[in-house]
């Protein structure tokens, strides 16, 4: 939740009314204090999860922020972690809180918009964390066909997938009432600000990354729990370039 070290309702208002990219360089310099940025439970399940299906050589972290997601990479990848975020100033907090260690694996930053990512062949394993809510439905098959022409043959794209909130609880009606905010703000205010919760259903993009080209399976993080009917709180995607 927030603290009060993290940005005030001023400032995220101010963020809020931004574009995505201008919106994550005013936030940056307080954003891991937010509940945006990915947990340390999340992505410690996530590297446990994927350790076994290594060693990987070099990472790619899709829209890495402030680099939670490259940390993980740093301890899967033998020879070099790279994050891409359109952001600056995220990469900015990125560089500074990922220098990398004498002796690990290299570390580099790339600033370019991942809905046209300059990569060809060059990474063995890609994670994304808490930013496929920033792309719209039609922008997906595009950035799913863009990390795999990233990734070698046989290289892996993962990212946790949270199971849905049962209907009609009260987690259900938060967030339908944030996406329903953000839309009556998009319909009324320039530059966008694309943030939508309710738009991931895991059956469809499973069909889609099926569709750009990967064997998709799943593997449930047991270290978040299941839920009462015994399904798994989330789930990694994992899926290999064929
Ligand atoms: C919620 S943050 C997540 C950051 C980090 N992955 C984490 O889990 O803490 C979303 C990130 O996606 C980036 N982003 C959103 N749309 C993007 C795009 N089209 N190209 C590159 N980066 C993008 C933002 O700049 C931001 O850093």
């Amino acid at each position: 939740m927030f603290t009060a070290q993290g940005p005030t309702l001023p400032e995220l208002a101010v963020q809020a009314l931004s574009s995505v990219e201008r919106g994550y360089d005013l936030l940056a310099p307080k954003f891991d204090l937010t509940p945006f940025r990915t947990s340390d439970r999340l992505l410690e399940a996530t590297a446990r999860t994927l350790e076994p299906l290594g060693p990987f050589g070099e990472g790619l972290d899709v829209c890495c922020g402030t680099g939670a997601g490259t940390g993980v990479l740093l301890r899967l990848c033998e020879r070099r972690a790279v994050g891409v975020d359109f952001s600056a100033g995220m990469l900015g907090e990125a560089r500074s809180a990922h220098p990398g260690a004498p002796g690990g694996p290299e570390v580099g930053w790339v600033r370019a918009d991942v809905r046209r990512l300059p990569f060809a062949g060059a990474f063995d394993l890609a994670v994304s964390f808490g930013a496929f809510g920033h792309f719209l439905p039609g922008e997906r098959p595009g950035l799913f066909a863009g990390v795999r022409a990233a990734l070698r043959p046989g290289g892996l794209f993962a990212f946790p997938v949270g199971a849905p909130p049962r209907v009609g609880s009260r987690a259900y009606w938060t967030l339908w009432g944030f996406d329903a905010a953000m839309r009556v703000r998009n319909a009324l205010w320039r530059p966008p600000f694309v943030m939508y919760y309710r738009t991931f259903p895991l059956p469809g993009v499973r069909r889609e990354l099926a569709d750009a080209g990967f064997e998709v399976g799943t593997l449930p993080l047991e270290e978040l729990g299941r839920r009462e009917d015994g399904s798994p709180r989330c789930r990694l995607v994992v899926a290999r370039r064929t």
